[in-house]
């Protein structure tokens, strides 16, 4: 299972590259708008995070701010050309869906967003996107199982053998990420500090202690 990094704060990557998890990064407007002050030096900062990633640590998931199929498209090459890592994302919608089938043709990666509903994802699949983005945290902010979603996408891709792969999004716990992994979900993007949950155990931390305590009590000549 790969682990993206839902974020576009250099430290926050550097963390999960230190310890060796680092599969990938997505980012969108919203976790842009906290790192970067001017517009313009919004591309700066992309290019950054491409260039802090090693060549086996994945790809750069980065959204498109246009809505309409033309803009998409233009902003979609535009982002592929900035970076070899990158992956334009596009928020479902007729254009979006029509940007991603105009994308793939010309090679360029994709990753459809915003999916909530299975319509959505077997949409984004049908177009060819790489990824589809099902946002598991969201769905259950309004009462809806987000983790059903999941499921029943990775159910009818395997009927069609799609090759889009689910990239489970908006993750808030480490229960969701081990709901994807028992699954066999392709990856999660979540924020670092989701991941850094799945390290503690209270009987590792007593168990040490003991192991540790024991040690010390043999004799030393
Ligand atoms: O990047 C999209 C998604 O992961 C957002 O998560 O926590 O804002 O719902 P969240």
């Amino acid at each position: 299972m790969k682990f993206f990094i839902d974020t576009a704060n250099l430290e926050e990557i550097r963390k999960a590259q230190l310890l060796g998890l680092l599969d990938g990064i997505t980012t969108n407007p919203s976790l842009i708008s906290k790192e970067i002050i001017d517009k313009s030096d919004i591309y700066n900062h992309y290019t950054s995070i491409c260039n802090l990633l090693k060549r086996e640590e994945g790809n750069v998931s980065i959204e498109v701010i246009s809505t309409n199929y033309t803009d998409m498209i233009q902003e979609g090459e535009k982002l592929s050309l900035l970076h070899p890592k990158i992956v334009v994302k596009i928020p479902i919608s007729k254009d979006g869906i029509k940007a991603i089938k105009y994308l793939s043709n010309k090679n360029i990666k994709t990753n459809c967003t915003l999916v909530f509903s299975l319509g959505q994802a077997l949409l984004a699949a049908k177009v060819g996107s790489n990824y589809v983005s099902p946002f598991i945290g969201r769905l259950d902010d309004i009462s809806y199982n987000g983790l059903s979603l999941v499921k029943e996408i990775k159910t009818i891709y395997e009927y069609y053998h799609f090759n889009t792969k689910i990239l489970a999004a908006s993750i808030r716990n480490p229960f969701h990420i081990l709901e994807c992994a028992k699954i066999g979900i392709h990856a999660v993007t979540t924020p670092f500090k989701v991941i850094d949950t799945l390290f503690y155990h209270p009987l590792t931390k007593i168990g040490l202690k003991k192991f540790l305590k024991d040690y010390d009590n043999i004799n030393e000549s």
